[in-house]
C-alpha cells in the first residue's frame, strides 16, 4: 500500500483575470450507482483549466449540502456522471428553488442515468439515459458549429467514448442539438429506440431550460453524451469541448456573474466564495479513495486559485 500526494497550484495574473467575472460552478459528482473512474481526473482538469475562463469550481459529493442557501452561490451546477438517486428529498427541493431562481446547468454523460423518477431532471437535461454499447471509437458530427461547445471541433470529429442511446429526443422538448453521432461509424447492436430521435443526438443546449417552474429568468442548460473515459479529460479538444458548454450556460444572464439583479450566482469580481467542504469518495473497483479540494479566493488584486488532489491508492 503506498499513498501518493499531488499538489497543484495554479496562479493566475492579476491582470486578465480582474477583466473576467469570477463565476462560480459547483462540480456534484455523487455516484449511488455505477462510478466512472474518469471522476476525479475530470475534476482535476476542469478545476485546474478553470482560471483561464474566470471560473471557480467547487466540488461536493455530499448531498447534504445541496440546501438553497449552498446552491445561491452558484453560476452553474455541473452534473458530473452521477448515477441512481444522488438526490435526497432537500436537495430536490434545493434543485427546482434554483432553476426557479435562474440556476444554469450543464449534464455530462451519465448525469442522464440518474434521479430517474424526477421530472425536473430530465427535463433539465433533455432526455435520459437508455444503454450504450461497448466503448468505441465513432465518429461525432458536428449539426451547429455555431454553438460554443462545438466551435473548436472538426465537422467530422473522431472520438474513443461510449456512445449513449436515449429513451426521448431532446428536440421534442426544445432543445437544440450541436453534436451527432454517425450511426455508421461503430457497432451497436442493442435496440435502439426510434424516440431518441434522427440526427442521434449527442450534445445540445435549451436557451431556457424546461426544468424551472418559473414564468420569469430561466437559466440554460447544456448536456453532452461524452466523456466516459479519464483520457478524454485531458483531450484539448474535447476540453475545449466541455467548456464550450460551461461557458455557454454562464453568458446566461440569469445569474449574478452576468448580472448584478439575479438572485443566484457569485457576486462578480468582488465576491469571495467559502471555502468547499472536502468531499472522499470510495472509488470502485479497486476501492482506492480520492479525496479532492478546490477552493479560490480573491486577495488584493491577486487571483489564487488552488487544487489539491491527493490519492491514497490500496
Ligand atoms: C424513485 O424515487 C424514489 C423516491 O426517491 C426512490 O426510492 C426510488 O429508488 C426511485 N426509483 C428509481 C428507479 O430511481
Ligand atoms: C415544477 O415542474 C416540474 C416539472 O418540471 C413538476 O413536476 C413539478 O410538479 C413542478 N412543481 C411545482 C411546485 O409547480
Ligand atoms: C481508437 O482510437 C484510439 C484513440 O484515438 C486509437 O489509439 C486507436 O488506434 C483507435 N483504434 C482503432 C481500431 O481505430
Ligand atoms: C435576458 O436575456 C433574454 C434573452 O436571452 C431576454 O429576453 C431578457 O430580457 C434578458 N433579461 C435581462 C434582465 O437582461
Ligand atoms: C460582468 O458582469 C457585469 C454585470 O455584473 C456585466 O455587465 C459585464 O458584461 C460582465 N463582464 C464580462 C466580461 O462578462
Amino acid at each position: 500500500m503506498f499513498t501518493l500526494g499531488i499538489t497543484l497550484l495554479g496562479l493566475a495574473a492579476a491582470s486578465p483575470a480582474l477583466a473576467m467575472n469570477v463565476s462560480n460552478v459547483l462540480i456534484y459528482s455523487y455516484t449511488a450507482g455505477f462510478r466512472h473512474d474518469s471522476i476525479p481526473t475530470a475534476v482535476a482538469e476542469m478545476t485546474r483549466r478553470g482560471p483561464d475562463y474566470g471560473i471557480n469550481f467547487v466540488n461536493t459529493e455530499d448531498m447534504t449540502m445541496l440546501t438553497d442557501e449552498y446552491f445561491s452561490q452558484f453560476d452553474a451546477m455541473l452534473l458530473l456522471s452521477n448515477t441512481d438517486e444522488v438526490f435526497d428529498a432537500q436537495a430536490r427541493v434545493a434543485f427546482q428553488n434554483y432553476l426557479d431562481n435562474g440556476g444554469n446547468v450543464v449534464g455530462v454523460h451519465a448525469a442522464t442515468d440518474c434521479m430517474l423518477n424526477f421530472t425536473t431532471m430530465e427535463r433539465t437535461l433533455g432526455t435520459q439515459f437508455a444503454y450504450h454499447p461497448e466503448f468505441t471509437n465513432a465518429t461525432m458530427i458536428v449539426a451547429d458549429p455555431s454553438h460554443p461547445s462545438t466551435a473548436g471541433l472538426p465537422p467530422r470529429w473522431r472520438v474513443q467514448d461510449e456512445i449513449y442511446n436515449f429513451n426521448h429526443d431532446p428536440r421534442a422538448l426544445g432543445a437544440v442539438v450541436v453534436l451527432t453521432a454517425d450511426e455508421t461509424s461503430y457497432v451497436d447492436t442493442g435496440d435502439r429506440s426510434p424516440a431518441q430521435g434522427s440526427p442521434h443526438p449527442i450534445a445540445w443546449y435549451q436557451e431556457r431550460l424546461k426544468g424551472s417552474n418559473s414564468t420569469g429568468p430561466v437559466g440554460r442548460s447544456w448536456y453532452t453524451g461524452l466523456g466516459h473515459a479519464a483520457a478524454a479529460w485531458k483531450d484539448d479538444v474535447f476540453m475545449g469541448h466541455i467548456f464550450g458548454g460551461i461557458t455557454y450556460v454562464l453568458a446566461s444572464n440569469t445569474t449574478r456573474a452576468m448580472n448584478p439583479s439575479a438572485t443566484v450566482g457569485s457576486l462578480g469580481p468582488s465576491y469571495t466564495p467559502p471555502p468547499p467542504a472536502p468531499t472522499t469518495t470510495l472509488d470502485s473497483p479497486n476501492s482506492s479513495a480520492v479525496r479532492v479540494l478546490g477552493g479560490l479566493s480573491l486577495i488584493g488584486s491577486i487571483l489564487v486559485s488552488s487544487c489539491l488532489l491527493v490519492l491514497h491508492m490500496a
